[in-house]
């Protein structure tokens, strides 16, 4: 198993450091000469015009990744977007229109919910694609197509590389659906390509400053609750944030839209209690630093996740971790990473099972 691990000391940090060649993996095979490619899912430019609604189902992780692409694809292709875990998606008898296309998300491609989510949409004449790590999976089986994510096996049940990958796989939906509906300024369809190439390595230089993280994390330890918060796009990062601290390390956290904190949430905040405050986003910026703030006075200590250049920040929050700057809509891809780390190291700290937390289980395939 140690041979296995690539001398790391747990297959979260090894699946970790293994993103940027996963989301790269992802990415490439789908660009020629500049230009997205999607010929493996025969959605051609009609097909894609079509299109009137998006749904986009997962369960846990991959629920989180369909939260983000919801304001990547409004964002960029303005279509209407609705996300749904798939363990509600049935219950709510949605109302399916048929020229609509679903986006089911699954690592493992055998999530009982998520599969049974996507037999629906099958029989009620909705075009189906699934994004899938396992190859031949159910999921990747049953979807109309299927546009696999290049992660390589995951061992560890917190998911990291699968998620990432995830993403960039819908990012080159929304991009490809973008230029094809023309709801683009001119160059941005070229910026975006450029800016997806170079997550990759953006990845990498957030790893390589991963010491500070560790340090961080060995004093929030014993910590009791912990919050995530932000607006947008750092909302649904929030949401990955906050999951993936509370699986390994046991701590009681939740993730908050910003500005629903004083709506309820505020009161659980103590003398200590630890607050994220992501804050990729530039409009949301000023807008979510007021909500830290607001915390703050009530004795929170606050982490700020931001990008370089916002050094603002820090006259608000305790401790501040940059990350590099991309197309806001990518954001996501790389605030994460900081999260990940944080969850690592809080529950090796703590001397847990990093890789098999407790009650939980790599793939659940029963509802
Ligand atoms: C389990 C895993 C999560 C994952 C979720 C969905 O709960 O522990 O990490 O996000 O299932 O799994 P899937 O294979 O469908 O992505």
């Amino acid at each position: 198993e140690a041979a296995e691990k690539g001398g790391y000391e747990h297959f979260m940090m090894k699946e970790i450091h293994e993103q940027p060649a996963a989301v790269r993996d992802t990415i490439s095979p789908r660009l020629k000469d500049g230009k997205i490619d999607l010929s493996e899912l025969a959605l051609d430019e009609e097909a894609i015009r079509t299109v009137r609604r998006v749904y986009i189902i997962g369960c846990g992780s991959a629920y989180h990744v369909g939260m983000a692409a919801r304001y990547v694809f409004e964002s960029l292709a303005r279509l209407p977007v609705e996300v749904d875990v798939a363990s509600e998606f049935r219950y709510r008898n949605p109302v399916l229109e048929k020229d609509s296309l679903a986006l089911v998300i699954s690592q493992s491609g055998e999530t009982a919910d998520t599969l049974a989510a996507l037999r629906l949409c099958k029989e009620r004449g909705v075009r189906t694609i699934g994004i899938v790590n396992v190859v031949g999976s159910s999921i990747a089986r049953e979807a109309d197509a299927t546009m696999y994510t290049w992660a390589g096996p995951e061992i560890s049940v917190a998911t990291t590389k699968a998620y990432s990958t995830q993403l960039a796989a819908c990012y080159l939906l929304a991009t490809e659906f973008a230029r094809v509906r023309g709801t683009l300024v001119d160059g941005q369809y070229e910026n975006l390509v450029a800016e997806m190439e170079a997550l990759p390595d953006k990845i990498e230089k957030i790893l390589a400053d991963k010491e500070r993280i560790q340090w961080f994390a060995s004093k929030y330890a014993n910590a009791k609750d912990a919050f995530f918060i932000g607006r947008g796009l750092d909302y649904a990062t929030a949401l990955e944030g906050s999951l993936k601290f509370k699986e390994i390390s046991y701590i009681h956290s939740e993730a908050f839209a910003a500005g629903e904190m004083k709506h309820g949430p505020i009161s659980l905040v103590e003398n200590g209690t630890l607050v994220v405050g992501i804050l990729t986003q530039p409009d949301l910026f000023e807008k979510s630093v007021s909500n830290m703030v607001e915390v703050k006075s009530r004795g929170a200590f606050l982490m700020g996740l931001t990008t370089y250049g916002n050094y603002s920040i820090e006259d608000t929050a305790g401790f501040t971790v940059y990350v590099p700057k991309t197309d806001p809509h990518f954001a996501t891809s790389l605030a994460v990473i900081p999260l990940q780390l944080l969850a690592y190291y809080v529950s090796c700290a703590k001397g847990l099972d990093v890789d098999k937390p407790r009650n939980l289980a790599k793939s659940v395939t029963v509802e």
